[in-house]
């Protein structure tokens, strides 16, 4: 388990709500909402009592905990009633589950915390609720002090909306397992499994390549990295039809390095289990399509995730070679721990030639270097189509996950050029290492192909805990934009 999969959405009254927990939210104007008088009575005044005496001031991440016969009620502060947006509903809903988790309450119920008017509401306050029950427990054999929610229920909310918001926010949850499991357990092999039941659950098709047969077809950038590792590579692809048959598709590549060592550019051993984490583009695309299956959005999309670890077996490439990749460029590998762009020029080359994509995303772990410009809190986009990066800043704005755009310019994809393949795997020195990477893939975006890039490295894994992630595992980060982008 790990997570809560829904979330129901109940027509009962507060006092026939038999849940362990139950939550009510006070404004700073300190006005009870119908349900809250309920609860105020159920707890003999003890709400009203509190809010005299001061000790309840409505302020956002309050939260007071009360003790009735059978319920325990939990009061949170909501803030500014002019300023409770999507946002704030669903980081609520993530605290009231965060608690049930710490006092151990088995059920959970709550008001739609001011929320009625809009469906869009009940969708963030599901979210939360899903996303705040998430728990990496799955190795814990030991541990007496773990606890799961049961389940969880929302009075008079959108059942809709409800829906919408479990089914995205359980799908990151989803992402966050096949992210957080190590590099013994997420193998390439493994996520050509999920992929297989991602594509049985929403009426996929999956085609997997084997080494054999991409080595054969020309990715040779692909085939490149893969040749450090006996565990087997693979070349996935998923093809959801919700759109008219001749509508092109959108197309997402997400970097599924299962491991990455640095290969014989061999990384520092401290913080080298990171690594793990390196295939959380690959998660990302997963996950979206794992929503996907059960939206059915009415568009049509591909999504690729080339995956392999990176390790220094005898066979493994070496500094100085030169690959040629799927769309014939060759490349001059100057550092084998610049791997994500090579497994990724492949599948952006299949993608545009045999897809003709839209627009193509891609999501990747890609650079240490976005981590030092913009921290584990933003994430880094750069692209070339101005109208597609103000579509994906939209859908940031939308759903709060943030974005900041790089410039691709010329000056910059000068840098990749190589004095004797085509270009190299690296730009300048300790220079906008970011951008080198972006400006690396372009060359591999079929012409005319609108693409934005998402170096995830900062985002992925290791962000600030809140009431919405869990301690320092994968947050799932950009699957609730891509839906939202694809959806709008
Ligand atoms: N997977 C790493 C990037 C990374 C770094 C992800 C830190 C998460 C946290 C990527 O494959 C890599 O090693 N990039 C190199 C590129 C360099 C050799 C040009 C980097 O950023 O150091
Ligand atoms: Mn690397
Ligand atoms: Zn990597």
């Amino acid at each position: 388990m790990g997570y809560l999969k829904s979330v129901k959405n109940s027509t009962s009254t507060f006092s026939k709500t038999q849940t362990d927990l139950f939550a009510v939210g006070v404004f700073e104007d300190l006005k009870l909402s119908v349900i809250g008088k309920e609860a105020d009575k159920y707890l003999d005044g003890q709400i009203s009592a509190a809010i005299k005496n001061g000790d309840i001031k409505g302020k956002s991440s309050e939260t007071s905990l009360l003790y009735g016969k059978k319920k325990k009620i939990l009061v949170i502060g909501l803030g500014d009633k002019k300023k409770f947006d999507e946002k704030a509903i669903r980081l609520v809903g993530g605290t009231v589950l965060k608690t049930a988790i710490s006092k151990k309450l088995k059920t959970v119920g709550m008001e739609l915390f001011g929320g009625e008017k809009a469906a869009s509401f009940s969708q963030a306050l599901a979210e939360g609720i899903v996303l705040g029950s998430y728990q990496f427990i799955t190795y814990k054999t030991q541990d007496k002090e773990l606890f799961e929610v049961g389940s969880a229920l929302v009075l008079n909310a959108d059942t809709k909306a409800i829906q919408k918001g479990s089914i995205i926010a359980s799908s990151v949850c989803f992402a966050r397992d096949v992210q957080n499991h190590p590099g013994n357990v997420t193998t390439p092999t493994k996520l050509a499994k999920l992929a297989k039941e991602i594509a049985s659950e929403g009426g996929m098709k999956l085609t997997v390549f084997d080494r054999e047969k991409f080595t054969k077809m020309g990715m040779g950038a692909f085939a490149g990295v893969a040749l450090g590792t006996g565990e087997p590579p693979k070349f996935i692809l998923l093809e959801y039809k919700g759109g008219k048959s001749n509508e092109k598709p959108i197309a997402l590549v997400g970097k599924g390095l299962t491991f990455d060592s640095g290969g014989i550019s061999i990384k520092p051993s401290a913080g080298m289990d990171e690594m793990k984490f390196d295939m959380c583009g690959g998660g990302l695309v997963l996950g979206v399509m794992k929503a996907v299956a059960q939206l059915k959005p009415k568009v049509n999309i591909v999504a690729a995730v080339p995956s392999t670890e990176n390790l220094c077996g005898e066979k493994a490439y070496k500094p100085g070679d030169i690959l040629t990749a799927y769309n014939g460029k060759t490349i001059e590998v100057l550092n084998t721990d610049a791997e994500g762009r090579l497994i990724l020029a492949d599948a952006l080359a299949y993608v545009s030639k045999h897809h003709k994509p839209q627009y193509m995303l891609d999501f990747a772990t890609l650079t240490g270097a976005v981590v030092i410009a913009l921290g584990h809190i933003t994430t880094g986009i750069m692209g070339t189509d101005e109208k597609l990066i103000e579509r994906v800043k939209n859908s940031s704005k939308n759903t709060g996950e943030k974005v900041w755009e790089f410039p691709l310019w010329d000056e910059y994809c000068e840098q990749i050029k190589s004095e004797i393949a085509d270009i190299k795997n690296v730009g300048a020195a300790r220079e906008a290492g970011s951008i080198a990477a972006g400006a690396f893939l372009k060359e591999f975006v079929g012409e005319g192909i609108p693409w934005v890039h998402f170096d995830i490295a900062g985002t992925a894994y290791k962000n600030k805990e809140s009431s919405l992630t869990y301690k320092k595992g994968a947050s799932g980060v950009m699957i609730r934009l891509v839906l939202d982008l694809i959806q709008g």
